[in-house]
């Protein structure tokens, strides 16, 4: 269907404070307007109740050092998934039928029982995964303050899942969050989250999602990206938001299974301030005329509409090829280069009286410094790394050339454990990505830095004819440049970030809480942790593979 853009208002998900009194937040089957032009859509929603689900689900509010328990249940009544389960990936799949859904707060540092481990899922009907201790998850919220999201990690089908809508926020404010907002640091309706993805439909308002793979003789249904031609912001298609002439502060989160997002204002003397990244504050911070976004990642930015003209209508455009960074024409139709829309409303003659008056922005800036951020670029000669994995990322096609398969590692999600990094160690995981796409790969437990990525010949390594043992400069080395510092999309805290093709990408991940100290939980504990790519699809297939601490 073609919908209208810009008929709907930005919703705004409903907070909830989460504390020591247990939450309870359950799966369920939901109807929503998704647009006021198109039939209620079915989605599976969080909430605390049937009545109050909806996608995204209510935005939870941790504070910083103190314990929060939620008890996560599944009340999905349906015996298949409505979207298409392709059985030929491997999958949750239990015996008694349901939708079985874990939980997974994406960034956060937490014991493993508590992490959403793939296998550790439940359905409505009892029946668990192998590797499930509780429902009742406990959350130490002991990490810097920073936006993170929860959203479903069931083995096999969280891409069903997660664009089905089992997707909410998860922020951790701290005592500083509180100080500044009472300093009229941008806050409360002026401090929005937009949470962007791409869905698609059909006529009667259902989620057309393939049913037939691309290569539907080895996968019937598994499609190797989803990319939908309608874009969504906080659950409505091509939303608008009346804004005032002042700053604001912008928590974005890409929660698209597969579309990466180049953002930007139609105003070119707009820009973004990025104050913080996927895993806290960033200093210094930048001042951007786009924002790269790759599923999973959040960014944290200040703009400043103080000098537009009440009447001004400005649209949050999209410029980044589908899949990232190739593109094909046809997953990029002209209406996904556009995200929102921005009314820039008159101040009302009360509110211009208003005293205090809002913070101008370089005021907002010099509160952001560097002992609040904690980041410190790590630089090669200043590291100290125990080991160094080389960690080969890697995609299969068919005889036309359809992906049909990923691996980690040379190996897949079933395969042992290879990777037990020791409590508190450094290491340097080298991402060399031999495929042609750009992969948003993504560790739990832990943040991490960018340190470099360095351009390499891919068909060469994978023919035999270099060798990335040999540095840059050498004969028969693989590597075509000299490695490159983290480019803005990657510096900072991250815990996803852009692993570029014919690119080796150095990733250097403390095993410690970030940014530093000891976790106040055992890491050993449990089933472990995982990592993996973020594009759902490929994540589904193999694209993710266990870690273990050990001591
Ligand atoms: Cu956003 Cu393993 O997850
Ligand atoms: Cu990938």
């Amino acid at each position: 269907p073609t919908l209208e853009p810009f008929l709907d208002s930005l919703p705004i998900p409903p907070t909830i404070p989460v504390n020591l009194s247990q939450l309870v937040i359950g799966a369920y089957k939901i109807t929503q307007q998704l647009h006021q032009d198109l039939n209620a859509t079915t989605l599976y929603a969080y909430g605390t109740s049937q009545a109050t689900a909806q996608y995204p689900g209510p935005t939870l509010i941790a504070t910083q050092f103190e314990t929060a328990l939620i008890r996560w249940e599944n009340h999905i009544p349906d015996a298949q998934h409505f979207l298409t389960v392709d059985p030929t990936v491997h999958w949750a799949n239990p015996a008694n039928g349901g939708v079985p859904t874990v939980v997974h707060v994406h960034g956060a540092e937490v014991q493993s029982v508590y992490d959403g481990y793939p296998d550790a899922w439940f359905t409505p009907l009892n029946e668990t995964g192998p590797e499930l201790v509780t429902q009742n998850y406990q959350y130490p919220n002991t990490q810097p303050s920073t936006m993170l999201w929860y959203h479903d990690h069931t083995d096999g089908i969280t891409r069903l899942n997660v664009l089905a809508g089992l997707v909410g926020l998860y922020f951790v404010r701290s005592s500083f969050d509180a100080a500044i907002t009472a300093l009229r640091f941008p806050s409360g309706q002026y401090e929005i989250p937009l949470v962007i993805r791409d869905m698609q439909f059909w006529p009667n308002g259902s989620i057309n999602f393939p049913n037939i793979g691309d290569n539907a003789t080895i996968h019937p249904s598994w499609c190797p990206e989803y990319f939908g031609d309608t874009i969504l912001v906080n659950g409505k298609a091509w939303p608008y938001l009346t804004v005032y002439p002042r700053v604001y502060r912008f928590r974005i989160l890409n929660g698209a299974n597969a579309r990466f997002f180049q953002l930007f204002f139609s105003a070119p003397n707009l820009s973004f301030w990025k104050i913080g990244t996927d895993q806290g504050y960033l200093w210094p911070p930048l001042q951007l005329s786009s924002i790269l976004l790759a599923p999973a990642e959040r960014v944290d930015v200040l703009v400043d509409f103080s000098s537009l003209t009440p009447g001004t209508i400005i649209y949050l455009n999209n410029s980044a090829p589908a899949p990232f960074p190739d593109g094909d024409p046809s997953f990029s139709p002209p209406q996904t280069n556009v995200v929102m829309q921005f009314h820039v409303n008159a101040t009302s003659l009360i509110n211009q009286l208003m005293l205090p008056r809002p913070m101008p922005l370089s005021q907002c800036l010099a509160l952001i410094t560097p002992s609040l951020s904690n980041f410190i670029p790590v630089t090669p000669t200043a590291l100290i790394a125990t080991v160094t994995r080389r960690l080969l990322l890697q995609e299969f096609d068919d005889a036309n050339d359809n992906p049909t398969h990923s691996l980690l590692g040379n190996a897949t999600w079933l395969d042992p454990v290879t990777e037990t990094p020791k409590v508190g160690a450094t290491e340097i995981w080298e991402m060399i990505n031999t495929t042609p796409d750009a992969h948003p790969m993504h560790t739990h437990l832990v943040g991490f830095q960018v340190l470099n990525q360095q351009s390499y010949d891919s068909i060469g390594y994978l023919n035999g004819t270099c060798s990335i043992e040999t540095p840059y400069g050498h004969s028969g080395s693989c590597f075509t440049a000299i490695p490159t510092g983290p480019a803005d999309y990657q510096v900072g805290w991250k815990d996803t970030a852009i692993v570029w093709p014919n690119n080796v990408t150095r990733f250097v991940i403390r095993f410690t809480p970030q940014p530093g100290g000891i976790f106040p939980f055992d890491p050993t504990f449990g089933p472990g942790y995982v990592w993996h790519c973020h594009i759902l699809d490929h994540e589904d297939n193999d694209m993710m593979r266990p870690f273990k601490l050990i001591h």
